[in-house]
């Protein structure tokens, strides 16, 4: 695996390993046991989007591992001043061994791998968000014990969350049933990808995903960089919410995941989600340790 930088270049096997990786740097951590995999290399992290769980959890990963992160907003290079990714991708592989950059547009991310030489971490794009799943998954195992069979529900917003969980569930054999209203469908390229699967609905009824979910997932109604349209979504998803409604659907033992952050009564109520907190939190620690995961399997000899 040389970068991570969308869920469809993923294995099914390579899923499973970065998991297992996952689990392993977990156990290592709890336990005291030095697990400096990286020592001595050092990870660029881009923002171009405000962040706290990604550009933390990157950091301290980084540490842990024994390398060095160095936290690189794009407001400050050249490249927010027009500088061409080409050119950014060739200079940043001369000084470090990896990149981690979360941006707007999914092709910068492929023109860094593209022309840069060292493995790139996708940290969200307007497409997806690759890390958020691979934790997400990593949750939902913990918790179950499996994920092949089991029923996973999206209710919201068709964006890069839907996008990479779509994919990320169906690899990972779980059934998926995803409600989006007409006009915020997830991306055709993915909706592309679900044809192959007989196990995947779409539907513009978020009772008829619920039924007999093991795992509820959302995700904000107005992601970033599309405040501008927030007032116009709010009427667009209005019945679009995990509530007491839709989890009497799941089943009773369903969990309820959300990548945060959240906003209460909007797509999720404050109820199901305190109700359900242990479990999201959970899944914000598991950023760090499928992040890990992910750098030790791209940056590691
Ligand atoms: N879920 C997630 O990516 O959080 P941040 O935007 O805080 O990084
Ligand atoms: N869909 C959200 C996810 C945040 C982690 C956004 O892009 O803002």
């Amino acid at each position: 695996m040389k970068h991570l930088l969308k869920m469809m270049d993923l294995s099914t096997e390579e899923i499973t390993d970065i998991l297992n990786l996952a689990d392993q740097l977990k156990y290592e951590l709890k336990h005291g046991i030095a697990h400096d995999y990286l020592k001595g290399k050092t990870l660029g992290m881009i923002f171009e989007k405000a962040s706290t769980r990604t550009r933390v959890s990157f950091e301290t990963g980084m540490y842990q591992l024994g390398g060095y992160p160095l936290f690189l907003s794009s407001g400050d290079m050249q490249i927010g001043r027009g500088e061409p990714v080409q050119d950014t991708a060739r200079v940043l592989s001369r000084y470090l061994d990896g990149i981690m950059i979360r941006t707007f547009k999914q092709s910068e991310v492929e023109d860094l791998a593209k022309y840069g030489s060292i493995p790139i971490i996708n940290g969200l794009t307007d497409f997806c968000h690759p890390c958020q799943v691979l934790a997400d998954l990593l949750t939902v195992r913990e918790y179950k014990n499996k994920l092949d069979g089991l029923n996973m529900c999206y209710i919201g917003d068709g964006n890069n969350m839907a996008n990479s969980l779509i994919v990320g569930c169906l690899k990972a054999g779980m059934n998926v049933s995803v409600a989006c209203p007409d006009g915020y469908r997830p991306d055709s390229s993915v909706l592309e990808f679900t044809k192959d699967y007989d196990n995947f609905k779409l539907t513009g009824v978020p009772m008829e995903a619920a039924a007999d979910a093991d795992v509820l997932f959302t995700d904000v109604w107005a992601s970033m960089g599309q405040e501008g349209e927030a007032e116009k979504r709010k009427i667009a998803f209005k019945g679009y919410q995990i509530n007491d409604e839709i989890m009497s659907a799941a089943h009773s033992d369903a969990m309820v995941l959300h990548c945060l952050p959240a906003h209460r009564e909007e797509e999720i109520t404050a109820k199901v989600f305190e109700e359900h907190s242990k479990e999201i939190f959970d899944e914000a620690e598991n950023r760090l340790h499928a992040q890990k995961a992910v750098m030790v399997k791209v940056m590691g000899e």
